[in-house]
């Protein structure tokens, strides 16, 4: 079986093709890069209209399969840039149509979760989910993924990106401010903003840039900030996984990328006797893969739509979706569609 997917919710437009093994036959994908400040959502959606034919042929050709081996079309329906989701939405529904092939929606955040547990081959992980639009701790019981804990304000990613433009850098800053921490000597105490499960880094954000308006040095102040950013993200993974029936955790999300944030996290949960796996960089960040790989789980169990019930839902939430693959493959009922 093979399924094609495409991802388009923010920055990224990405067409990935995987197999039922969830090996990636093809993956092509293409960044909106601002010139200056952060995301227009309609100026990436255009981005997206412009590259999406190109990247279908290109992750064709690299599969080495004709649209009639594809067994189903995958998009994701949200959450993310209402533009940027019609764009790719928009792309599927042809596809579908032009192919017959099955139209299968899929969550995003769902999918990051998806792609990391079966490059991992850990069954019931929680997953730190750190991107830029999303920071979530996320755990799955009883037909669903449930988030545990998440940002009560930005997601972590975009709070990095705002950062580096505040320090005069282009988006996207996370990747940046890495290097630059790398140097970075003095720790500069920053509000650290964990609220049981959940986090904020609006008061991070205003003090970073207030101490560098008074002259701190940069590479310090990334330093600080990846320190106590990512502490606050381990701490909440921590108490999920103390409240959890297995000791894995994966992590997934652009901000997953992050050599400090997986070293943190891997020796938290190793210190617990557990095990952390993070997928490689080009499957951590938006990709069309994890549509594909997600969206063949859900053309096993028979999830399609027809293309006139197929429209986007820029604030789907990952508690509010049923994954009843999960249900099956773990042997638990799967229960009425009822709100968590
Ligand atoms: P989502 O829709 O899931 O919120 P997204 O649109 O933010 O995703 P991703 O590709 O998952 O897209 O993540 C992009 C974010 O990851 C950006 O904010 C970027 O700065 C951040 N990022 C990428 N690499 C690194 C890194 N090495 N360290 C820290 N942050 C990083
Ligand atoms: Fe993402």
């Amino acid at each position: 079986m093979a399924v094609l997917g495409i991802e388009s919710t923010a920055h990224t437009a990405s067409v990935g093709i995987v197999d039922d093994g969830a090996r990636v036959l093809g993956l092509a994908s293409s960044m909106h890069r601002p010139t200056h400040g952060g995301i227009h959502p309609r100026e990436a959606a255009n981005h997206h209209v412009d590259v999406l034919p190109g990247l279908v042929a290109q992750a064709l050709e690299q599969a080495r399969l004709a649209p009639r081996e594809l067994d189903a079309v995958a998009f994701a329906q949200g959450p993310g840039l209402g533009p940027c989701l019609r764009a790719g939405a928009t792309v599927a529904r042809m596809l579908s149509l032009a192919w017959r092939r099955p139209l299968v929606p899929v969550n995003h955040c769902v999918a990051h979760v998806e792609i990391a547990r079966a490059l991992s081959g850990l069954n019931d992980p929680i997953l730190l989910y750190a991107s830029g639009g999303n920071t979530q701790v996320i755990a799955y019981a009883r037909g669903r993924y449930r988030v545990l804990g998440e940002t009560l304000d930005v997601g972590i990613g975009n709070f990095l990106d705002k950062l580096w433009i505040g320090f005069g850098g282009k988006f996207p800053g996370g990747p940046e401010l890495e290097k630059e921490a790398l140097t970075g000597r003095e720790l500069h105490p920053l509000p650290y903003s964990v609220h049981g499960m959940d986090v904020s880094f609006s008061g991070m954000l205003t003090a970073t840039l207030a101490l560098w308006a008074h002259g701190a040095p940069r590479a310090d102040l990334a330093y600080s900030v990846e320190v106590t950013a990512y502490a606050m993200l381990t701490e909440i993974t921590e108490r999920a996984l103390a409240h959890h029936r297995g000791a894995a955790v994966v992590l997934g999300g652009g901000v997953a990328c992050n050599e400090r944030l997986r070293g943190m996290v891997r020796a938290m949960v190793e210190g617990r006797g557990g095990t952390m796996f993070a997928p490689p960089r080009a499957l951590c960040v938006d990709n069309g893969a994890m549509i594909a790989w997600t969206g063949l789980l859900a053309h096993g169990v028979g999830l399609s739509v027809p293309v006139g019930g197929s429209a986007v839902e820029p604030r789907q939430r990952t508690d509010r979706v049923a994954t009843p693959w999960r249900a099956r493959a773990t042997g638990a009922p799967v229960p009425a569609d009822r709100a968590p």
